[in-house]
């Protein structure tokens, strides 16, 4: 029997900035239709930051929003999960964490694109279970417009921006809330699927200016898209198994809002019927890592998700890179 102090959910918090970009709006610069967009995707608009603004301005509402849920305003840690950091160095974490008013408490970013949100639980959990910390607030923020190719209409009509945010305390593996076994996985080779090609040591080594398009966002969809499928299935059922739990003991299913077909393929394969399955994608689009804890605090907020609810949690995005989850919801605020 393991004696580590388990990470349990005591806040959760979102935001989104309050610009709206509808499809329509989309279609009058891009070769695309809001008939296309919304049968494809299950998207029919998407909030974009303002001109100036950054992925740390997200993230501090959304830090501040679970903090105010957890009432707590101290912190033993903070970690960001994100692909657009304010700069290429330093880590965002800092000046969030310093924003926040949360002192000098260590802070960093964790970068898993999509998945960024499992992976931080993970980093999280373990910054508990060594007692480095006794609490740490996990922000998951990304404004990948920033970064989309404003020409390319296979990514410009899915990637949006946002940020969700959770308070994980020091507990016990049986209380409500606690993070249950995570499951996390990478796959290296796959990594020409999901990439920005320039910026990076790569690129720069070169000596060469990076090509027109080189600085933005790709992803090879189709290919994608089948992975996506595949990998939440598997990793889903992976954690449910870990925890003990039948597929038919989830009372709610909760998957990065990818794209609404997506989640359809997984959900049935899974056999999780619909109204079980928590989606927000038609809102907000594909929010990149701040997709699953954005999706829980608005299900939270209108009560979709409530205490004593089984959640199955799952993500999936570059590198390639995975990861799942389960929880019981604990008694809880959200804002
Ligand atoms: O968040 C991290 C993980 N990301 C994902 O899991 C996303 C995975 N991929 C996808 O969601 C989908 O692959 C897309 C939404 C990106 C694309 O949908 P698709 O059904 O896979 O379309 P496709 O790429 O196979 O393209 C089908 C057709 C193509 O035309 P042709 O070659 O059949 O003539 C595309 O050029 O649709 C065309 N197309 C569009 N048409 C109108 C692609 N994008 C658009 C568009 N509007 N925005």
């Amino acid at each position: 029997m393991s004696t580590a102090r388990a990470a349990v959910l005591s806040g959760i918090g979102s935001y989104l900035p309050p610009d709206r970009v509808t499809n329509d709006d989309l279609a009058q610069r891009l070769d695309t239709s809001d008939a296309w967009i919304r049968s494809r995707t299950g998207i029919a608009e998407r909030r974009v930051i303002a001109p100036g603004a950054a992925t740390s301005d997200l993230a501090v509402e959304a830090g501040q929003r679970a903090l105010k849920s957890a009432a707590v305003d101290t912190v033993g840690a903070v970690v960001l999960a994100t692909t657009t950091p304010d700069q290429p160095c330093p880590a965002t974490a800092p000046q969030v964490a310093a924003r926040l008013g949360l002192g000098r408490a260590p802070a960093f970013d964790v970068a898993a694109v999509c998945s960024g949100f499992v992976y931080g639980l993970a980093s999280a959990a373990g910054l508990i279970a060594a007692g480095i910390a006794d609490d740490v607030l996990l922000i998951a923020a990304d404004a990948f417009t920033t970064i989309i190719d404003p020409e390319d209409r296979t990514t410009a009509v899915i990637f949006a921006d946002g940020a969700g945010a959770v308070v994980l305390r020091a507990g016990d593996a049986d209380e409500p809330g606690a993070i249950g076994p995570l499951v996390l996985g990478s796959d290296g080779e796959l990594s020409h699927l999901i990439e920005v090609p320039a910026g990076g040591s790569r690129q720069r080594s070169t000596g060469q200016p990076a090509g027109p398009r080189d600085q933005y966002f790709r992803m090879q969809g189709r290919d994608t898209y089948r992975h996506a499928v595949n990998t939440m299935t598997a990793t889903s059922a992976q954690a449910a198994e870990r925890a003990g739990w039948q597929l038919a003991d989830v009372d709610r299913f909760a998957a990065h809002q990818a794209n609404a077909r997506i989640l359809d393929a997984v959900s049935e394969r899974l056999g999780v019927p619909e109204e079980r399955r928590l989606s927000n994608i038609e809102r907000v689009g594909n929010t990149g890592a701040a997709s699953l804890p954005l999706l829980l605090s608005e299900a939270a907020a209108q009560g979709d998700l409530a205490a004593g609810h089984r959640l199955l949690l799952t993500a999936f995005g570059g590198g390639l890179s995975w990861g799942a989850t389960t929880l019981t919801w604990p008694e809880l605020q959200a804002f």
